[in-house]
């Protein structure tokens, strides 16, 4: 399994001062692109999933890179996928909320009945930095009287701290950085 997330990490590309200086973004792209790796880091979730959260109900992914990883993960488990979108995208009745993260504010949204309450669900999105997105996801859904198991995301940016801000809602990362 060593072996495996180092395939991972070697396909994480760094990029000094993007979207904005002072940033060092992380960009997932050339995992996506390798079709070894990607499936890798999908075995990767759905070993996790299995063994941590074995009554999940639903994935939940938050919009735009939670798209590429819950659908397929979802897949596997043979369950369903919840979009979390950006403001103004999702029809019919919404539960939102603004926040803000590592460069910039935005406003999420989840559709009202998304969710069933009680339903068991994991938030999954490419990566965790100020945490502010993944804690907003996650009042989004406990307005809905969601059970959220765990928060999951590909990669932790340590010295940004998010986990903090998750408190006490489990949390699992595959790779980490500081
Ligand atoms: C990025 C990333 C996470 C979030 C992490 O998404 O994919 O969702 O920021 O930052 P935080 O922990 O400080 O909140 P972004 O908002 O750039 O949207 P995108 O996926 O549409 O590019
Ligand atoms: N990479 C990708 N998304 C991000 C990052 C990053 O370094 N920081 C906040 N969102």
């Amino acid at each position: 399994s060593q072996e495996r997330l180092r395939r991972i990490r070697d396909r994480v590309r760094p990029f000094p001062d993007f979207p904005e200086p002072g940033v060092l973004f992380r960009d997932i792209s050339p995992l996506l692109k390798d079709p070894v790796a990607f499936r890798t880091l999908i075995d990767l979730l759905e070993d996790h999933v299995r063994a941590s959260c074995p009554k999940i109900d639903l994935i939940v992914g938050l919009d735009s890179r939670g798209f590429l990883i819950g659908p397929p993960l979802a897949q596997r488990l043979g369950i369903g996928f919840v979009p979390v979108r950006k403001k103004g995208k999702l029809p019919g009745a919404t539960e939102s909320i603004s926040y803000s993260l590592e460069y910039g504010k935005a406003e999420l949204e989840i559709q009202s009945d998304a969710v069933e309450p009680g339903q068991k669900v994991v938030i999954v999105d490419d990566l965790l930095a100020t945490g502010g997105t993944m804690c907003a996801a996650c009042e989004l859904l406990k307005r809905l009287k969601a059970e959220i198991l765990e928060c999951l995301v590909i990669i932790e940016l340590k010295s940004l701290k998010g986990l903090e801000k998750l408190n006490s809602i489990p949390f699992y990362s595959l790779l980490q950085y500081d």
